[in-house]
């Protein structure tokens, strides 16, 4: 792949922007936690509560990581596997909210152990292959690295 400085002045705002949405993530699900109180009341209120901007922050983080793989020609069987995935976890968090606005109720341990468990996997699993792209690409640039 050549690289020039346009591509790294691309990539150098995109693995910012990917850090920082790596982190509202992990924040999320630190959130998530901390708000399993066993009061069920409680719990559904939270969740109606932030629902709906976790659900945009990780649609447009998906985005983000999908455009910048293709702009970089990142393995194209990477990338579609990869985005698949993105598909079946949007997918699975909206069902939470479609079986949420149904009846009014949700398991938010579930739901938290839930989104723990797929990004730590999906992070290990797939974004690492084109983390490991992006920094060998910006080797040398001084640019910032991606920290997961
Ligand atoms: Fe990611
Ligand atoms: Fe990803």
């Amino acid at each position: 792949m050549q690289i020039d400085d346009a591509l790294i002045s691309r990539l150098k705002d995109g693995v910012k922007t990917i850090n920082d949405q790596h982190k509202k993530i992990f924040d999320f699900t630190t959130d998530l936690f901390a708000h399993c109180v066993g009061d069920d009341e409680e719990e559904n209120l939270y969740f109606e509560a932030v629902i709906g901007d976790a659900a945009e922050l990780i649609k447009t983080h998906f985005k983000t990581e999908e455009e910048l793989m293709l702009e970089t020609k990142f393995s194209f069987y990477e990338y579609t596997d990869h985005k698949k995935e993105h598909e079946e976890f949007v997918c699975a968090v909206n069902n939470y909210i479609e079986q949420f606005q149904a009846s009014r109720s949700t398991n938010l341990l579930m739901f938290a152990s839930y989104v723990k468990w797929w990004v730590i996997g999906h992070i290990k699993r797939h974004d690492r292959k084109y983390i490991n792209y992006f920094n060998r690409l910006t080797e040398g640039s001084g640019i910032e690295k991606m920290r997961v």
